[in-house]
């Protein structure tokens, strides 16, 4: 439904994992929130929905899933998801969304067989980012920061391998953050540039993703 209201924005943070992806989101939606702004948390895989919770199983290895039809469950987790996505901007709120389709495609195609235009399928139409933030780190330097737990996907080689596939996805409106810097300093540039895409997306309409 088209207003003359601004839109909210729609924020994807990326990365691999141990970046700070998950302590930088929340902390930006409390930062906004605190300047009274409207802001929402979203979560992939959000593990809470039926075909959530198959992604969560599958992830803990306690449910095996063959791995074409794993991929299109993660990417079913973002269509169901869409609906209140849109609506949500178009109510003014701005979401800032760890991890996205471009993690779909990044893992996904880490495995043997998998090339990354067959990925991006079953994402294609999301609704589009007005912004990535992508936070780098060196995958060992990522892994000293913790054990990896037991969940599938947590190995040094596979981690290396989605990071090489997430720069092959990177656009325009992608902006890459150092994540070795200061957790204080890491937001501080998120929030600067958030806040400069929620002014900038106006009325603007929102696109679709790979389309
Ligand atoms: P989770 O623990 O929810 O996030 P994080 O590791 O960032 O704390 O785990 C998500 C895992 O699922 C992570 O290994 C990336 C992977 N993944 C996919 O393979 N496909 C997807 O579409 C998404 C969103 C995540
Ligand atoms: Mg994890």
């Amino acid at each position: 439904m088209a207003t003359d209201r601004n839109r909210g924005a729609l924020i994807i943070i990326e990365g691999g994992d141990r970046t700070g992806k998950s302590t930088q989101s929340k902390m930006l939606v409390d930062a906004l929130l605190a300047d009274g702004k409207q802001a929402e948390l979203v979560k992939f895989p959000d593990r809470t929905t039926p075909i959530g919770k198959l992604a969560g199983s599958y992830l803990q290895k306690t449910l095996d899933l063959e791995d074409h039809a794993i991929h299109l469950i993660f990417s079913a987790n973002r269509w169901e998801k869409v609906p209140s996505i849109i609506e949500r901007l178009e109510n003014g709120i701005t979401l800032v969304v760890d991890r996205y389709a471009f993690s779909g495609v990044a893992y996904t195609s880490a495995k043997r067989g998998f090339d990354i235009e067959w990925c991006k399928q079953s994402d294609t139409g999301i609704p589009a980012p007005d912004l990535v933030i992508y936070l780098t780190l060196p995958v060992d330097q990522a892994t000293s920061r913790d054990q990896y737990g037991t969940e599938r996907y947590e190995s040094t080689q596979f981690q290396k391998r989605a990071v090489e596939n997430f720069e092959k996805l990177m656009t325009k409106n992608w902006t890459t953050l150092d994540a070795s810097q200061s957790i204080d300093a890491i937001h501080q540039q998120m929030k600067d540039l958030t806040t400069e895409i929620m002014q900038q997306v106006g009325t603007r309409s929102i696109e679709k993703l790979w389309v």
